[in-house]
């Protein structure tokens, strides 16, 4: 079974690491988790007043998350905690009420910062929202990944051989959390 796994990255900056962290993820991936960027950075600020109508941009996520089968998350820390864009994004996902894009739905949380902790709080505080989100999600292996200069190259190559083979694992182990949730749900 190929499982589509859609991946949001906390950080809307252009020279972003975490994104560099996205991409290898994508290259180290086992051929079968299948991957694909859901963006956010078009969403407006959320408010209970458009759950009667979404706007499109909204609508156009929803129906992104609906279309996968999982969820990896991968984010910045901003002030010991998850940027306010991927925040805003997420109580998006979660409503209208009765409507939460995450129930059931798997999930893992991984982060990088030049900072020795490696967005160790941020991820703390994501998993507290994904917990009431309902979604399931892979508590071990963690990743706290501290990003030297040129660690992860702009097309997403580790640049040590430790690292790579870590998150290689990363996603190995994801991939069975996946199937295991599926399995345990069928
Ligand atoms: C940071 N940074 C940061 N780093 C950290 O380890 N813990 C923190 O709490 C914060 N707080 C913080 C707040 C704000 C507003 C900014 C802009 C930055 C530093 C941060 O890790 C660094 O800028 C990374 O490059 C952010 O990841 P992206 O956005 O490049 O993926």
């Amino acid at each position: 079974t190929v499982y589509k796994v859609g991946y949001l990255i906390g950080s809307l900056a252009k020279g972003s690491i975490n994104r560099k962290l996205a991409k290898a993820l994508v290259n180290l991936a086992p051929d079968e988790l299948s991957m694909a960027e859901i963006p956010f950075k078009d969403l407006p600020l959320y408010s209970y007043d458009y759950d009667a109508d979404f706007p499109p941009p909204a609508k156009a996520f929803k129906e992104a998350l609906a279309g996968i089968e999982a969820v990896l998350f991968v984010t910045p820390e901003y002030n010991r905690s998850i940027p306010g864009g991927l925040k805003n994004a997420i109580d998006w996902a979660s409503r209208p009420y009765g409507h939460n894009s995450f129930t059931r739905k798997p999930s893992t949380v991984i982060g990088t910062s030049p900072g020795s902790i490696g967005t160790a709080l941020a991820q703390q505080s994501l998993r507290g929202v994904l917990g009431f989100c309902n979604s399931p999600q892979m508590n071990s292996i963690e990743a706290y990944i501290q990003f030297k200069p040129g660690l992860i190259t702009d097309e997403g190559e580790v640049t040590e051989l430790r690292t790579e083979e870590f998150l290689r694992d990363y996603m190995i182990q994801f991939h069975n959390f996946i199937t295991r949730v599926y399995t345990a749900l069928a």
